[in-house]
């Protein structure tokens, strides 16, 4: 993979640099909530910029569906990026309109324009390879070189992703290098003992991962929602807590599988529960009890790990070498239901072990809990990738800057 920084050795002054980053971030209305994917690109943008390029941002945001939507536009984003560079970022509100070539025709050597929502346009996202390719050709026309600094969306056959970086000279920016560098240090060679925290909604979304890391990691440590269907797999009544009912099997069957090849597999203990989903927006107190796993009462939903979790997974990451953590362990949103995921973190903040944050909500959920990012060895900007990543998947976008 050919890096930004051998770009830079070359010279980039008066070329138009495409790069391609991952601005999905949080916005409430006009106010972006969690700016860390725009401040993890700034080193890429800064240095193209520095060394006289005309930089192009691209991006997408959400998933609109192929045809602009007021509700994905990039314009907050631009400005932000525009405040943290300390620089003013020109805005084209579309892709390969006249608004983007006219942007591009009036930066000047060093300066930066972001165009609108890639996702805007049906060609970045189509299945069919003749749609993205044209889309990628509009986009090949705006630009000499070609970045691909965005992550979050490697594992996305994507026009932008995929398609573009084969039509233009390409590189990684300092954000996928980094990214890729450190999830190598969960592959290979990995110090232990390397535990593994999976919490987050679903469990379907974790079972490829699940699958790899069985036969790496010493411990996997689950909450969230996707930690009742392993508990129901294991007999036990859930209540109306989240359940892939159609998963009990696969998560019986990765049960066993730890179960011989040694390795500690844990589920929550004790759980917060409610009847109620708690009100994310008033936040009013919710006034969960606390009960054993092993009875959630039929008309409740486990909403956190309990107290004795939380100590129980504290204590199995003490003394950790290596850990790997993805996904919230409850509903952190709400106060009431924060202290499983803060215990998670807290212990990752106080553990000397290489500690890799993967996911946009348990990367969100760190810095929201008010922790310091530099406690943590690394928090990744990818949630899907980075856990395809693991699950030892080929990854598009970083396929496309290989060739
Ligand atoms: C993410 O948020 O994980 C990335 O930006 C990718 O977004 P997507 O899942 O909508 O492709």
């Amino acid at each position: 993979m050919k890096t930004i920084d051998e770009l830079l050795r070359q010279g980039v002054a008066g070329k138009r640099v495409f790069v391609r980053a991952d601005l999905n971030v949080p916005q409430d209305g006009t106010t972006i909530t969690d700016d860390g994917r725009i401040r993890a690109v700034l080193p890429t943008v800064k240095a193209l910029a520095d060394a006289g390029a005309k930089v192009v941002v691209a991006s997408h945001l959400g998933r609109p569906k192929g045809a602009p939507d007021p509700a994905y536009t990039l314009r907050f984003a631009a400005s932000r990026l525009g405040e943290l560079l300390g620089a003013p970022v020109s805005f084209a509100d579309d892709t390969i309109g006249s608004a983007a070539h006219h942007a591009v025709e009036g930066l000047a050597d060093g300066q930066v324009a972001v165009l609108e929502n890639l996702r805007f346009n049906p060609g970045e996202t189509a299945k069919d390879d003749a749609e993205r390719a044209e889309f990628a050709a509009r986009l090949a026309a705006l630009a000499d070189v070609y970045v691909g600094d965005g992550f979050g969306a490697v594992h996305r056959k994507h026009a932008s992703v995929y398609d573009l970086p084969r039509l233009l000279p390409s590189y990684a920016g300092y954000l996928i290098t980094t990214e890729v560098g450190v999830l190598a240090r969960l592959t290979d060679d990995v110090k232990r003992p390397y535990v593994v925290v999976l919490g987050g909604a679903k469990v379907s979304d974790k079972l490829g991962v699940i699958d790899n890391l069985l036969k790496k990691a010493d411990r996997i440590l689950i909450g969230g929602g996707m930690a009742y269907t392993f508990l129901a797999a294991q007999g036990k009544e859930v209540g109306i807590s989240l359940l892939q009912e159609d998963q009990k099997e696969q998560c019986a069957a990765y049960l066993r599988e730890a179960a011989e090849r040694g390795v500690e597999f844990l589920l929550p203990v004790d759980v917060l529960v409610s009847a109620e989903f708690p009100d994310l927006k008033t936040k009013a107190p919710a006034n969960p009890t606390t009960v054993s796993a092993d009875a959630i009462p039929a008309d409740q939903e486990g909403l956190d790990i309990g107290p004795e979790t939380r100590r129980l997974y504290a204590g199995k990451l003490a003394d950790a070498a290596t850990v790997f953590w993805n996904g919230p362990m409850g509903v952190f949103e709400h106060p009431d239901y924060a202290e499983g995921t803060k215990a998670v973190a807290q212990a990752l903040a106080d553990s000397p072990a290489f500690s890799v944050v993967g996911g946009g909500d348990s990367a969100a959920a760190v810095r929201s809990l008010g922790f310091d990012e530099k406690a943590f060895g690394h928090i990744s900007t990818g949630g899907g990738a980075s856990l395809e990543y693991l699950e030892g998947a080929a990854l598009p976008g970083l396929e496309s800057l290989e060739d």
